[in-house]
């Protein structure tokens, strides 16, 4: 942020703070709230919850302050978060993985399921298929036939099981019945680095972490994992378009707090996140990374865990009958 938009930040954080109610006793919040970001800082996830802790802030009166815990496919950052104190202090910004990692994760030191209230849903971000820059091919036919040539000799980086890059890579390795080696990273914001870098073959990654890479030239697009082509990238065919029907996945997001976190605390995150999501620079910064903020009416926390738990229960046969398992 520069010197100018910090300050004017931290005025309209002030003015905020001096607008607000009291929740009557014990008011809310009389301190910084932290949010956890599941990946590394600089990825896709981290994008969006910066951007969306900065709207938070203005609208609550306190920074909202954004702490990575990336690791383990996400489950690091939400663990945190599940068994911190409910006392709206730690909510936790994540994507997919909360409807996959039930079902992928046999293990885990928190309740996937119910150790979580749902604050809202925040953006559904389209994935694209990338590659380094010097790829041995130009488009997505030729991509695919690279593939099922070279196999396990490409190296394809992803941020964890349970991730969205693994999500979306186990979906491409079985739309081309080949496999590749995986390479996990804390986030996909580190594998970017290696991907420009040329040290990694591929990868499927959001466009909010691809978009300005694939227009700089410094990585190259194949293809986007949509139905419909994404208006920031409208050279970019959908997979479908480019020969691989069905190789179809985007990536959700939405906001939690720990169970147990009393109603009116997460009314009042709810609030925050809805001022942000009708924030007109988040809505045109999103709309540059290709995707957009929910409409107002899907970010209600009875949306946002019915939504959930549909997906949960969508993704478990999937999972179940690959029989890919983190443990
Ligand atoms: C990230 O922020 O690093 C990503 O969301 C990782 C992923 O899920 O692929």
């Amino acid at each position: 942020m520069s010197r100018l938009s910090r300050r004017s930040f931290a005025a309209s954080v002030a003015a905020a703070a001096m607008a607000r109610p009291a929740l009557g006793q014990g008011a809310y919040p009389t301190r910084p709230v932290t949010m956890v970001i599941p990946f590394a800082a600089g990825g896709p996830t981290d994008t969006v919850g910066r951007l969306i802790a900065q709207a938070m802030s203005a609208d609550l009166g306190q920074p909202v302050v954004v702490e990575n815990v990336g690791g383990a496919g996400g489950t690091l950052g939400a663990q945190r978060v599940a068994n911190a104190r409910p006392d709206g202090y730690s909510i936790l910004l994540h994507h997919i993985g909360m409807a996959t990692i039930p079902t992928l994760y046999r293990r885990l030191s928190y309740d996937a399921i119910n150790g979580f209230e749902t604050l809202g849903l925040v953006t559904e971000v389209p994935m694209t298929l990338v590659a380094r820059r010097n790829i041995e091919a130009t488009n997505l036919q030729e991509l695919v036939a690279l593939i099922r040539q070279r196999g396990e000799a490409l190296n394809y980086a992803n941020a964890g099981i349970g991730a969205a890059s693994h999500l979306c890579g186990l979906l491409l390795m079985k739309a081309v019945d080949t496999r590749m080696t995986t390479v996990p990273y804390r986030g996909t914001g580190p594998a970017m680095n290696d991907l420009v870098a040329g040290t990694v073959d591929l990868m499927c990654d959001q466009t909010t972490n691809t978009t300005e890479q694939i227009r700089a030239g410094t990585i190259r697009g194949f293809a986007v994992t949509t139905p419909e082509r994404v208006s920031a990238l409208p050279d970019m065919p959908t997979a479908a378009q480019g020969g691989l029907p069905g190789f179809e996945v985007s990536v959700w997001h939405g906001l939690y707090a720990p169970r147990g976190t009393p109603a009116p605390i997460t009314e009042r995150l709810n609030r925050a996140l809805v001022a942000a999501l009708q924030d007109a620079t988040i809505a045109r910064r999103f709309a540059d990374l290709g995707t957009a903020p929910v409409p107002v009416a899907r970010a209600t926390p009875q949306l946002h865990r019915d939504f959930w738990q549909a997906d949960i229960a969508k993704w478990r046969p999937l999972i179940q009958a690959a029989g890919q398992f983190a443990d």
